[in-house]
């Protein structure tokens, strides 16, 4: 249980549950999209969505994942409307896909929740050649957002209901870089922090739900924009943090938010009664909160939506680019470094580590699970060795991803610099033979 649990002027306070803060809320006849929704704050946010009685559909990358959730949250509420569709953010043509999916369903759109997330992971590119955190936390949801603007325009005239998007943001956007967001060095690996850089995606969060406030508001649209921090919460987002995702799941699960909490400010902006008409606010424990100047500055939140809006335009090749504001960065950052595929998908690739896996069983247990899809750290005594497994495995399948790193496990010292260069490789490890 989180033990500052005073309550703030909403009635509400740090350890109020999703469930508690949407309390007596009929959201009958509402249609929800939730991102990210195959686990942790998505998942349950997505549960008690479909609890109040929304229609949610679940843009997510793994099915298979998002088919559980549903099926367990069926299990509990057998009425409850719950529908999910392939949406892999850091690619803009799934994004595309599953917004022209989502309109020629004919569906009506009352509330997005930008949800979905990674953090601090090591420098990679997305398909679109954009830094990975910040492709998948602020350019695949502003693009989202943006192709599914008009449905939920059309929804809110229909229904004559105020539509609403929700950023799921975090207090992480105080520990962006300096100049909050670097237009001209987001694919700078040489100085990428991956902390800065997933501050500086959730600093984009706010400023997105902030500048869309300002054109909705032109524009006269009956839909608000808001970000939230949900907590602190002991989820998969942790993943790519060695040790500290242990210390996490081990203490943090007793210290910290628990997912029913830290869905909480989400359902309460998606919502609550006392939200409506709110706009451009950033929110904290189901209650109003403070941003930085980076995350109140009009100018920052104006330029970003230029930059974000050419990258978009010149990816897709959209002829009217706005050459003034943003065009030079954006197309600067899609060109170069011209380096198509993807580094590491950190997701996407298990390792597992396969010691003596030079010769006899080792062998073939790398060969196997690198057939298989997994990205395999061979740990050997003898790297000349290795390297011909490596050669002999690439010869029979090319795309195979193995890797080799010096270990003898009859030495400590060995064993200790093993898994010290390990951990500061900062790969994710899911399997040790
Ligand atoms: N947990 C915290 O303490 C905390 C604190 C502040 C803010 N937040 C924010 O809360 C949000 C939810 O995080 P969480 O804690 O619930 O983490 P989580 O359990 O790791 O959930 C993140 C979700 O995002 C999905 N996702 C990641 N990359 C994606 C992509 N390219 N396309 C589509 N979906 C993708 C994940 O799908 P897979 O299952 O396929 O990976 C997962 O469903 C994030 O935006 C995060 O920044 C969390």
């Amino acid at each position: 249980m989180w033990p500052f649990n005073r309550k703030g002027p909403s009635g509400f306070s740090s350890s109020s549950t999703a469930e508690e803060v949407t309390a007596g809320i009929d959201a009958t006849g509402l249609t929800a999209i939730v991102t990210g929704a195959s686990s942790g704050i998505g998942s349950e946010t997505a549960r008690v969505l479909a609890l109040r009685g929304a229609h949610v559909v679940m843009g997510v990358r793994n099915l298979t994942a998002a088919k559980q959730v549903q099926q367990s949250i069926l299990k509990d509420n057998p009425s409850a409307k719950l529908d999910a569709m392939e949406l892999d953010l850091s690619s803009m043509e799934s994004v595309k896909k599953f917004a022209s999916q989502y309109k020629s369903s004919g569906r009506p759109l009352n509330i997005l929740i930008n949800n979905a997330g990674i953090m601090a992971c090591p420098f990679t590119l997305s398909k679109d050649n954009i830094e990975l955190q910040f492709a998948t936390n602020h350019i695949g949801h502003f693009l989202l957002t943006n192709l599914l603007l008009d449905t939920m325009k059309k929804t809110s005239r229909q229904s004559k209901r105020e539509g609403r998007i929700v950023n799921v943001s975090s207090e992480a956007h105080r520990l962006t870089y300096s100049e909050g967001i670097r237009f001209d060095k987001i694919n700078d690996e040489s100085s990428y922090h991956s902390w800065r850089a997933y501050g500086q995606s959730k600093l984009a969060n706010i400023l997105h739900a902030n500048q869309l406030t300002t054109l909705l508001k032109e524009d006269g649209a009956d839909i608000t924009a808001n970000s939230l921090h949900p907590g602190t919460i002991a989820t998969n987002l942790f993943r790519h943090m060695g040790v500290a995702n242990g210390i996490v799941n081990a203490i943090g699960r007793l210290v910290l938010k628990n997912v029913q909490q830290g869905a909480a400010t989400t359902c309460y902006v998606a919502l609550h009664p006392q939200v409506k008409g709110v706009s451009g606010k950033y929110f904290s424990d189901s209650n109003l909160s403070k941003t930085t100047s980076h995350g109140t500055d009009d100018d920052l939140a104006k330029k970003l939506w230029d930059f974000s809006m050419n990258l978009i335009k010149l990816r897709f090749q959209i002829p009217e680019i706005d050459r003034k504001c943003g065009y030079s960065a954006a197309k600067a950052l899609l060109d170069s470094p011209l380096i198509p595929p993807p580094k590491r998908s950190p997701k996407a690739c298990l390792w597992p580590h396969c010691h003596r896996a030079t010769s006899g069983i080792g062998v073939e247990t790398t060969r196997v699970l690198a057939l298989r899809g997994v990205h395999v750290v061979m740990g050997v005594r003898n790297l000349a060795a290795a390297k011909d497994v490596k050669e002999s495995i690439l010869k029979e399948i090319p795309s195979a991803k193995v890797d080799a790193m010096e270990l003898d496990l009859s030495s400590l010292e060995s064993v200790k610099k093993f898994a010290s260069e390990f951990n500061s490789s900062a790969l994710p490890l899911n399997i040790l033979m």
